[in-house]
């Protein structure tokens, strides 16, 4: 059992790598500041863990959580301090808090810049004045832009082509640095994630996105329960089997899964630093989705190809091996599965947290 500081544990990779800790035993202290998420997840998180609801919990409940912001220094030091003061300092660090959609980053770079690696670096500094050095990084398949082949390994150029793929790069070199500086000590994953969707199986904890989804498969649920007429397809003339873009779906309890596994390989093994894809390895177009999502929910996916958007590339798809080989970790769930439970989430959710205090 290891007390893990979970930073953005309230939003959708989070929540639901939270609810995997809780059941591998784990302490946690959630630092979220809610800028895209509500506290109602984390009490969701807690029911199904069976333990304190998040919002009233107390100093020894395995799930609390502080509203905060991963720049605030001071706030940070609380945390370390707090936990060390009860005799059960923080072992580890789980660092999602961040900003994520690409074209936010192209319209506000400085903003971008100051959440993605200045927090980072100031929850790095923090760490460090308090003796933990072991830290689970959300990195991410931004990070290869057009990719020269694929499967991507990790060995493939960092080559990002937006203000957030620099962004996540520029953490990363942070990281490698800092191993380097005093290899003895730091124990640091770095984890490439293509591209998260789905929900926890039971329907009770999801993606909520804030306004109108950028990303795929929020829009499709969205389309399929009725709050969003008709997708638009980016592209029906990509040199792909049907013409629309390919990408490596990854069900969001795998990923939880593969954090689990990164986190207890960084805690027994030598300290290190790992750079590790967490993709299936399997490539699905976007028409398979919408297809996959209608049976799923039963109902039409109105959609219409439209042109391409700028920044896509054709086909990414990660190379696993390495994953595997290092934490004995790959996908289990279908595209299948990832719909089933995404429909369970949004059908039985249709504004998301929205109805919740
Ligand atoms: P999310 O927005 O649902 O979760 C991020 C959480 O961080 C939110 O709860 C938000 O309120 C919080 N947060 C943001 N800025 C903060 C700050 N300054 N201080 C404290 N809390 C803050 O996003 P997610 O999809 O769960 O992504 C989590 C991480 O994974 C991010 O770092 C993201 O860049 C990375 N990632 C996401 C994807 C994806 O497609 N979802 C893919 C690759 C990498
Ligand atoms: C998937 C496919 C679109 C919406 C993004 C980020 C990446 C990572 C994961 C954080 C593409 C097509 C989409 C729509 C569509 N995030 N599409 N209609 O772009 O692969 O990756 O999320 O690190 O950095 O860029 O994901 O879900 O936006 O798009 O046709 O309304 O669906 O063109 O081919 P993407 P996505």
């Amino acid at each position: 059992m290891a007390k893990i500081l979970v930073t953005g544990g309230a939003g959708f990779i989070g929540s639901h790598t939270c609810l995997v800790l809780l059941d591998a035993g784990h302490e946690l202290v959630v630092v979220d500041n809610l800028s895209n998420s509500s506290l109602a997840s984390l009490n969701r998180v807690a029911s199904l863990a069976g333990v304190a609801p998040a919002s009233k919990a107390g100093p020894t409940d395995r799930l609390q959580f502080v509203e905060g912001e991963i720049r605030d220094t001071p706030c940070l030091e609380a945390i370390f301090q707090q936990a060390e003061a009860q005799g059960q300092p923080i072992d580890a660090v789980i660092h999602f808090a961040g900003l994520k959609a690409v074209g936010e980053s192209v319209a506000e770079p400085l903003r971008y810049w100051d959440v993605n690696v200045h927090g980072t670096l100031s929850l790095l500094q923090v760490m460090a004045n308090h003796g933990c050095h072991t830290f689970v990084f959300s990195s991410s398949a931004t990070l290869y832009g057009y990719p020269d082949h694929v499967p991507i390994p990790e060995t493939a150029a960092i080559q990002p082509i937006n203000p957030y793929g620099y962004t996540k790069a520029a953490a990363e070199r942070l990281l490698n640095d800092l191993a380097t500086s005093a290899q003895e000590l730091w124990r640091i994953a770095c984890l490439r994630y293509f591209n998260p969707v789905g929900a926890h199986p039971s329907g009770q904890i999801g993606e909520d996105p804030l306004g109108i989804p950028n990303n795929l498969f929020p829009f499709v649920s969205q389309v399929a329960v009725g709050r969003r007429e008709c997708l638009q397809v980016f592209g029906g003339d990509w040199p792909t089997p049907d013409g629309t873009c390919i990408r490596d779906y990854i069900h969001v309890m795998d990923l939880a899964e593969g954090h689990r596994a990164a986190l207890d390989c960084l805690l027994e093994e030598p300290p290190q630093l790992l750079s590790l894809n967490l993709g299936s390895g399997r490539g699905i177009s976007v028409l398979e989705v919408i297809q996959a999502f209608a049976e799923a929910s039963e109902r039409p996916i109105p959609h219409a190809i439209v042109s391409r958007r700028p920044g896509d590339a054709a086909i990414t798809v990660a190379d696993p091996a390495e994953a595997l080989r290092r934490l004995g970790w790959q996908t289990q769930h279908s595209l299948q599965d990832i719909c089933r439970d995404g429909w369970a989430w949004q059908s039985a959710n249709p504004q998301g947290y929205a109805s919740e205090p």
